[in-house]
């Protein structure tokens, strides 16, 4: 049996420099693995089937039976495969697991039915299915921009521990079209922020907090919001700096000490938040 790990992700940056013709949004946003992965088992099989035994999880709402069908149209392969997704990474929750999975299905795929494809050409399919998709053949650190599909890996983030908080607010399909329609000249950003990092990271230089940016914030954290509600609250509880995961509602974050984030961690599961501890994580493989 061939088992893919598909990791989760925490933008360090998520800029929105404006509206395209297409409807979608330009954006610069510096994303990073994390360590909280959702693990596929692969098999070969007669059709394609996918199994998971996680609550809310329907194969045909999730972009891996599509990552499925267009890696056979694209490359002709009629062979079959029974995949069992056991998932950890919370859904819906801006933790990019669905396009993860789906990346993973491409890269299981790609290797169980010996296709050989290049990551090149994973990476034209990608965003056939969603625009976060082509990070996750890359993992590590990388910078992203265009509707999401341009990524250039960068030096690794010096390795840090991630708190991520899932707050108990609803959450549905369809919620980042619906945040990015919120968004208005006012969110829109030059980029500027994203670089700052990128050349930190290029000069092996620090890394501070205060370079962590995700415009959704002006949105979703507003004063009266359930969300600003949690994120006061993870404060109170000890966090120096609480950020918004991609389009949330999940947030994290980061600490160098591990001691300090596994007490940082143990607190909020004690104020009973759904809560986990996970770490920064290096870059994916592809099998050719
Ligand atoms: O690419 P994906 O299907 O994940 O995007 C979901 C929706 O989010 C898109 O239909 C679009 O409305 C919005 N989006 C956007 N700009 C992006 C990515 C997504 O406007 N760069």
């Amino acid at each position: 049996m061939l088992t893919i790990l598909a990791p989760a992700k925490i933008n360090l940056t998520l800029e929105v420099l404006g509206k395209r013709q297409d409807g979608y949004h330009e954006v610069r946003s510096i994303i990073q693995a994390v360590n909280l992965c959702d693990s596929l088992h692969f098999q070969s099989g007669r059709g394609i089937e996918f199994a998971s035994s996680s609550p809310g999880w329907v194969a045909e709402e999730s972009l891996v039976s599509r990552a499925a069908s267009l890696l056979r149209e694209t490359t002709g392969c009629t062979k079959g495969a029974s995949i069992e997704i056991e998932k950890r990474i919370p859904l819906l929750s801006g933790l990019g697991g669905d396009s993860s999975d789906a990346a993973a299905v491409l890269r299981g795929l790609n290797e169980l039915w010996g296709l050989g494809l290049s990551r090149d050409e994973l990476l034209e399919l990608a965003p056939r299915l969603g625009s976060d998709v082509a990070f996750f053949l890359y993992g590590g650190t990388a910078l992203v921009e265009g509707r999401g599909e341009r990524v250039t890996p960068l030096p690794l983030l010096p390795h840090r521990w991630v708190v991520l908080v899932i707050p108990s607010v609803p959450r549905t399909p369809g919620k980042t079209k619906r945040l990015y329609s919120r968004l208005n000249a006012s969110h829109f950003t030059d980029g500027r922020t994203t670089e700052r990092l990128v050349e930190s990271l290029k000069a092996g230089g620090g890394f501070t907090p205060s370079l962590l940016f995700n415009t959704f914030e002006n949105v979703t954290l507003t004063r009266s919001s359930r969300l600003s509600v949690y994120r006061a609250h993870i404060v109170k509880t000890g966090a120096t700096s609480v950020h918004l995961a991609g389009s949330g509602p999940g947030l994290f974050t980061l600490l160098k000490d591990k001691n300090e984030a596994e007490e940082l961690y143990t607190r909020v599961l004690q104020q009973g938040m759904e809560c986990y501890l996970t770490d920064t994580a290096t870059a994916v493989e592809i099998v050719e």
